[in-house]
Order: C-alpha cells, then structure tokens, then sequence
C-alpha cells in the first residue's frame, strides 16, 4: 500500500491546496493530509478550526485522511508508514524552500521520497496569506477556498473568528 503525507499550516486550506490533494489521491492509495500543530509562526485559525475546514471541504476521494502531527515531519511518515511526502509547488518562488526542505529532510530519513506535484495554473497565485486579507478587508474570496471556508472567512468581515 503506498501511502503519502501531505504537511501543511492549511491556515485555511485554498482550493490550491485541494487540488494538490486530488492529484495526490490519483498517486497514492492512501493521502494523509496532516496539519501542523505547533508551527514556528503562528496560525491564524486554531488546529481545531483549521482540522473542521478540512474536513468539510469536500475531496471527491475517499483514500484521504485528515490528522495532525507536531514535531519532525519524517518522524511523523515513519510512523504512519508513510514512503512520500507530498509538497504542492505553484512557481518558481516556492522552490527554493522546498528544495531545501526536501534535502533537509533526506538527510534525515533517506527512505522517504518528497513528490512535488504542480497545481493547476489556475491557483498558481493563490495564498492562504492573501485569502485571509482579502477576506479581511471584504473581498469575495468564494472562488478561491472551498465553500465551507469562504463561509467562515465571510465571518472575518464582521470582526468575527
Ligand atoms: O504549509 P507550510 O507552512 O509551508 O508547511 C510547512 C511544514 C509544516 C511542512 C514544515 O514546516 C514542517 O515540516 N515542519 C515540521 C518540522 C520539521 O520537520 N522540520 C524540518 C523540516 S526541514
């Protein structure tokens, strides 16, 4: 059984962030999407809102997990005996963290392949960052998170969490 996981902040997830989901779900017979706990800056929407956003997204698949996981990442796909880490990469710009990223993570744990799949151009700009201030500042952002996210974030306009 091939099995990946997908790390993220998902401080919200974006429809850039389902997409690379989707496409993972194709690869892999089993995708665990995995949020991090205790990220070194610190999210905006807390594990359990972030964990409800996800989980409401709809994936059309049914081989994707949600958990979440804090300390090293290749511990944590050790455990899960997990063989990928899949990484979304949307331009040129996300590169060089990622690179470092995935050879940092070599270094560690040999065994486990980093897989870096392309989102569709369509999302190749989109930000969790942006998403938030533009929800923040009243802009409609219902083409780019899934809908039970935008709903939330439509709270954001009114001073809301
Ligand atoms: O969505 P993000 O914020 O780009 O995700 C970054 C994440 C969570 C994948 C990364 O910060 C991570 O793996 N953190 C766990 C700590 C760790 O293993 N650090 C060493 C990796 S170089």
């Amino acid at each position: 059984m091939k099995i990946a996981v997908y790390p993220g902040s998902f401080d919200p997830i974006t429809n850039g962030h389902l997409d690379v989901i989707e496409r993972a779900a194709k690869l892999f017979d089993k995708v665990i999407v995995s949020i991090i706990r205790n990220p070194e800056k610190r999210s905006f929407f807390s594990l359990k809102d972030r964990f409800e956003m996800l989980k409401s997204s709809s994936f059309h698949c049914d081989n994707v997990e949600i958990d979440s996981f804090d300390g090293l990442l290749v511990d944590y796909v050790r455990e899960k005996k997990a063989g990928a880490v899949v990484r979304g990469l949307r331009a040129v710009s996300d590169f060089d963290y990622e690179f470092q990223m995935a050879l940092t993570n070599r270094r560690m744990a040999p065994e486990i392949e980093t897989v870096f799949l392309m989102t569709d151009y369509r999302y190749s700009y989109l930000s969790s960052s942006f998403v938030k201030q533009i929800a923040r500042l009243g802009g409609d952002v219902s083409s780019l998170v899934p809908g039970p996210v935008a709903k939330r974030l439509q709270k954001l306009k009114k001073g809301a969490r």
